[in-house]
């Protein structure tokens, strides 16, 4: 098992990574659950049949349990939701030494992290993720709702007390999961340097991963990316904001053509390629574009805008963005592989690259 320790102004904790480690829940957050009085254990009803039982197990016969189970997808990021989980919080009695468990993908993990953000002004939460997208979503912090005005628009900064991460989750994942998943580890490739990106894409060719310990030594070089960017900027005021890279455009196609139509991923991928483009436009950097562009389609992953999205109605969320201001859109760009730059950049030149993209 690989362990990577984030420390941020406001806490510290464990990120655990390994193979089967689901099992050794109980001892492992040993020292959150001795503190605690009861445990919400929230999940989805896809990840629940699968893992919910190893879970409950894992924490043995002296933990008090309860469990809420919501639709799986994004639809579930939802103010109702939330409210939901929050009366049932009330009704079963959990009190302020009560633990979250977010036994999930991303959407999970924003949700309950949420949900304990704000449960009697916050109590402790603990990330379990099971897709390879939650790498990403599960450290950090930031947890959250959708509005229907917007993605993640309604949220807070809220560290977890660990993170779980139990790698052999994975290979129970749909080839499209693991796809979307990949798009971030890329997207931390292409903000760390060099190194970690020509090492995957010397290593990874085909979706799923079947190795389990290039997963652990992936997922342990994409998290250690995202701790050092968290510590210095915990509440996203200057680097953090790094991790926004493809995004802008991504959120954009995620909204337009519609929240599970695309998954988060697979906007991020063609969001990634934009930003190549954007970069070599306005900085002038050399960037592998036809490279990439090769090695995401053999991925599967998509590599366009989709004919469904309006590039006008594109530009109009870019603007809405949540680094926008005053209508100013600013995205991050690359110098070149390693060095992420945070520009505005002129809605002729975001027009003219959509409509050459
Ligand atoms: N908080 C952050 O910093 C951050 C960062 C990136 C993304 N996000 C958010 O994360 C969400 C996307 O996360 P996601 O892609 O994990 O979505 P998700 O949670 O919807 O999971 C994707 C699908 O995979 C299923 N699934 C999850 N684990 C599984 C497993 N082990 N086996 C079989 N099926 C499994 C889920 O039931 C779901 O249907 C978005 O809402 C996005 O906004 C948050």
């Amino acid at each position: 098992m690989e362990q990577v320790m984030i420390s941020t102004k406001t806490t510290n904790y464990p990120v655990y990574i390994g193979q089967n480690i689901l099992s050794d829940a109980g001892s492992l957050l040993q020292g959150i659950l001795n503190k605690s009085s009861k445990v919400l254990i929230i999940t989805d009803d896809q990840v629940a049949p699968l893992y919910l039982d190893v879970l409950k197990k894992a924490l043995g016969e002296t933990v008090i349990k309860y469990e809420y189970i919501v639709s799986h997808g994004e639809a579930s990021k939802s103010f109702d939701q939330y409210y939901e989980i929050l009366s049932y919080a009330l009704e079963t009695g959990l009190d302020r030494k009560s633990v979250v468990i977010a036994l999930g993908g991303g959407v999970i993990g924003d949700l309950a992290g949420f949900v304990a953000s704000t449960y009697m002004r916050g109590i402790p939460f603990i990330q379990c993720p099971t897709s390879l997208l939650a790498h990403d979503s599960s450290v950090g912090g930031k947890v959250g709702i959708n509005h229907e005005l917007g993605k993640n628009m309604i949220g807070a900064f809220y560290q977890p007390a660990a993170v779980l991460y139990d790698v052999s989750l994975l290979h129970s994942l749909s080839k499209r999961e693991w796809a979307s998943g990949f798009a971030e580890v890329i997207k931390h490739g292409f903000i760390s340097g060099e190194h970690f990106y020509y090492w995957l894409k010397s290593m990874i060719h085909t979706l799923p991963i079947n190795d389990n310990d290039v997963l652990v030594k992936m997922l342990k070089e994409a998290i250690t990316i995202k701790a050092m960017v968290v510590q210095e900027d915990e509440r996203e005021s200057g680097i953090r904001a790094y991790l926004n890279l493809g995004h802008t455009l991504g959120h954009a196609i995620e909204a337009t053509y519609g929240y599970g139509k695309i998954t988060h991923g697979e906007a991020v991928a063609i969001g990634l390629l934009f930003v190549m483009k954007l970069s070599k436009d306005i900085l002038g950097a050399n960037l592998p574009i036809d490279e990439t562009r090769a090695w995401l389609r053999q991925l599967a992953l998509p590599v366009s805008i989709p004919e469904q999205c309006d590039r006008t109605k594109l530009l109009e969320y870019m603007k809405r963005d949540k680094k926008s201001e005053n209508g100013q859109v600013h995205m991050v760009l690359l110098e070149s592989i390693g060095k992420p730059i945070k520009k505005v950049v002129s809605e002729l030149d975001i027009k003219r690259a959509l409509h050459t993209f």
